[in-house]
């Protein structure tokens, strides 16, 4: 073939690969090899050998036997080469859409396009929705329930008390979940384009503490800041509102009567702000996932304490807006520290 038409369709996004009657590749693109995780010469190889999928045998002999064009999707795992590439167990998952079509009745040609973000993207959406809608749900069937119970006229004033306080209380809840849920979706579509300002740790702190003290004295927690008085530029109640979360948790996460501190230490150009607790701790299975939307360890204890499991996905947010990050080293039985470090200008 020209070297021309091989630049063109080596330019191309898709996987390309021509095959023949016996289901040989005859000509393939770059792109072909990069989906497939091949790294050898793909031309003269069998199909089968390259992936190894029934379906895929099937369809591209249909297509052989007179059919015009033929689509699948297969999960493939990358990482191996060779005849067991795409054979569970090896390597990453990935799904490959193919779109397979007669050229003539010598040559067919397989369009691959790697779905695995999409797909990824698509599994994500459903699971928010579904937890969306559990997380409303739960504190709505409170609601409906005890209004309904307010309307018997035989109760006396110390229940109607008593159950709406009960609505209050989850509609309240509800409410949250809705703000929560409408500060993350601004900080994905980072609508607040953060407005920064110059301030000061000792600002921040003192900021964090009004915000937070309240759930400190109920819980007898004694909560230190050591701020370093040092200028950092930064959206302030963004950050504010970043460090008060982790405060928070760190108090709600600790027995009555613990100890909370706050410390700013300045490093490679970086405010880093930890809030160290000596409190449950998170184990390593649970530490990548507490960032994510709704996850809570401990789902009972975390709703009786009124939490949304939103509070740490909102901090990591905050934290990429300003080009910075959030970690966590953590021991169950232990405590926790959550470091969140932005860059000082
Ligand atoms: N300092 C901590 N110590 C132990 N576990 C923690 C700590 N901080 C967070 N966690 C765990 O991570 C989970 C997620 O925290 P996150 O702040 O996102 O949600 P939450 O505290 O349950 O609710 P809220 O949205 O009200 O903050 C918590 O439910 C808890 O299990
Ligand atoms: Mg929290």
């Amino acid at each position: 073939m020209p070297k021309r038409y091989q630049g063109i369709i080596d330019a191309m996004e898709e996987g390309v690969l021509l095959i023949n009657r016996k289901l040989r590749i005859v000509l393939h693109n770059k792109r072909s090899a990069m989906i497939l995780a091949w790294a050898d010469e793909l031309d003269g190889k069998d199909l089968k050998s390259i992936i190894n999928s029934s379906d895929l045998i099937k369809a591209a002999s249909a297509v052989f036997a007179g059919k015009n064009s033929e689509r699948l999707t297969i999960a493939v795992y990358e990482g191996v080469c060779g005849p067991d590439a795409f054979t569970k167990g090896h390597g990453r998952e990935k799904t490959i859409r193919i779109r397979i079509t007669s050229l003539d009745e010598k040559l067919a040609a397989l369009a691959i396009t790697d779905i695995t973000k999409i797909e990824r993207l698509s599994l994500v959406r459903q699971d928010f929705v579904s937890n969306v809608s559990h997380e409303l749900k739960t504190p709505l069937t409170a609601i409906t329930g005890f209004a309904e119970t307010l309307t018997d006229e035989t109760l006396t004033r110390e229940e109607i008390r008593g159950f709406s306080r009960i609505i209050l209380k989850n509609s309240s809840h509800m409410q949250r979940i809705i703000s929560d849920l409408l500060l993350l979706t601004s900080l994905d579509r980072a609508e607040i384009e953060p407005s920064m300002t110059t301030t000061t740790d000792t600002r921040i702190f003192q900021e964090v503490r009004s915000y937070t003290q309240h759930k400190a004295n109920a819980k007898e927690t004694e909560v230190g800041y050591f701020p370093v008085d040092k200028n950092v530029t930064c959206n302030e109640s963004l950050i504010v509102q970043a460090v008060a979360n982790l405060v928070l948790n760190a108090i709600a996460y600790s027995p009555d009567r613990s100890e909370v501190e706050v410390h700013t230490k300045i490093r490679n150009g970086m405010m880093e702000i930890s809030v160290t607790d000596h409190g449950v701790g998170i184990s390593k299975e649970d530490i990548p996932r507490i960032f994510e939307r709704f996850y809570r360890v401990d789902k009972a204890r975390s709703r009786e304490s009124g939490g949304t499991g939103l509070g740490l996905s909102i901090v990591r947010h905050i934290a990429i807006i300003h080009s910075g990050t959030i970690k966590v080293s953590s021991k169950p039985g232990e405590g926790s520290v959550f470091t969140l470090s932005i860059p000082l200008s």
